[in-house]
């Protein structure tokens, strides 16, 4: 692939561009120089992480979405406004299928309405649900086993049908464990609560928390504790301008996992945090959490072979030491920013 078919035409509306993934994509598609308008409606994200324009619209109100497509004509969307959490999906699905699929028909219908016909949007590893082999590979049967594995692959199904009848171009970008931080340092991973081991480990390094627990030691997998692929941030950011640079060559349709294809057990991870912050943070275990697969990582070569994507950081190491300077220099998150 040559940089132009890495980059991506414009403008890009950026829905969740105010999160974590989505501040970061954001940021890359502004080096690009190309023309970007993020969508948030601030329930979880930070007005500090955008620089962009930015237009504060929930994806439940259809006519303030047809106003900002109106407003600035977008090409394309990347979507990532959507709920997260797999326990709180677990309490609360109403919200999840609210948020997560009906708004996302909501955000469709926009589109439509608009011509806007390129959509790339941000789907999950959950929607494999229990892994019957590792790797993982696209062709894994995909039978999530939470409400929110289950909303994000009705969000590709939803997808798959208006590519078939409408014509839509779509990239369902099934991440891994999205961690780490800018390289530039002011742009990071900020939840409230935060639930994430990483944010978590270095909490405890800050001091701000006193020790990590960790979920579990008798998984069958080498250490007993759970093995994650853990990618780097802004290696997803690169991974989305390539899919949509591939959907406006004709690519669509494409699902393609996005991880590094090696797997960090959740001891291996604590331990790095104490190599990186010189920090002794003290780990306690205890029981499982609910609807934790012992070992989840990417397998398959499509991100590369379709894309020309591979992560350039995927050293976990490096993954922490990244997300280590951006929260030594933000201990209450973008509150102080
Ligand atoms: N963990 C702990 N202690 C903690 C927090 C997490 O031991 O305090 C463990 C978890 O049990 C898990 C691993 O660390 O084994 C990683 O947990 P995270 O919560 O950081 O990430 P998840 O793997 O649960 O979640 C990620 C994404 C979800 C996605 C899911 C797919 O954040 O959006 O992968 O399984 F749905």
């Amino acid at each position: 692939m040559s940089a132009a078919q890495e980059t991506p035409a414009g403008p890009v509306l950026v829905t969740g561009g105010a999160g974590y993934i989505g501040s970061h994509t954001t940021r890359l598609l502004q080096a690009r120089g190309v023309p970007v308008v993020v969508l948030d409606n601030l329930s979880t994200g930070w007005r500090q992480a955008v620089s962009a324009p930015f237009e504060l619209a929930d994806l439940g109100d259809r006519a303030r979405l047809d106003a900002v497509f109106a407003r600035h004509r977008p090409r394309a969307v990347i979507h990532f406004a959507a709920k997260t959490y797999v326990g709180e999906s677990v309490e609360k699905p109403a919200l999840y299928y609210r948020e997560n699929v009906f708004h996302t028909w909501n955000l469709l219908e926009a589109m439509r309405a608009a011509e806007c016909r390129e959509i790339v949007f941000s789907s999950t590893c959950a929607t494999y649900g229990n892994p019957l082999r590792v790797p993982l590979d696209e062709a894994h049967p995909q039978d999530p086993i939470s409400p929110y594995g289950r909303t994000k692959l009705h969000m590709e199904h939803m997808m798959q049908d208006y590519a078939r009848a409408y014509g839509l171009q779509i990239a369902a970008l099934r991440y891994f464990n999205a961690a780490g931080a800018s390289r530039a340092g002011d742009l990071g991973e900020v939840h409230r609560p935060e639930t994430h081991l990483i944010p978590l480990v270095l909490q405890v390094a800050l001091g701000t928390r006193a020790k990590i627990q960790i979920f579990g030691d008798d998984y069958p997998t080498p250490d007993g504790t759970c093995v994650r692929d853990y990618i780097h941030v802004e290696d997803l950011a690169d991974a989305h301008l390539r899919a949509l640079a591939r959907l406006q060559a004709g690519g669509s349709p494409l699902a393609i996992n996005l991880g590094t294809g090696k797997g960090f057990s959740v001891r291996e991870v604590i331990e790095t945090a104490r190599r990186v912050t010189g920090h002794p943070i003290p780990a306690a275990t205890s029981p499982r959490r609910e609807g934790d697969p012992p070992i989840l990582v990417s397998g398959g070569t499509r991100a590369r072979d379709v894309l020309g994507w591979e992560p350039a950081r995927p050293d976990i190491a490096d993954i922490v030491s990244d997300a280590w300077r951006f929260h030594r220099a933000h201990p209450d998150g973008y509150a102080q920013s």
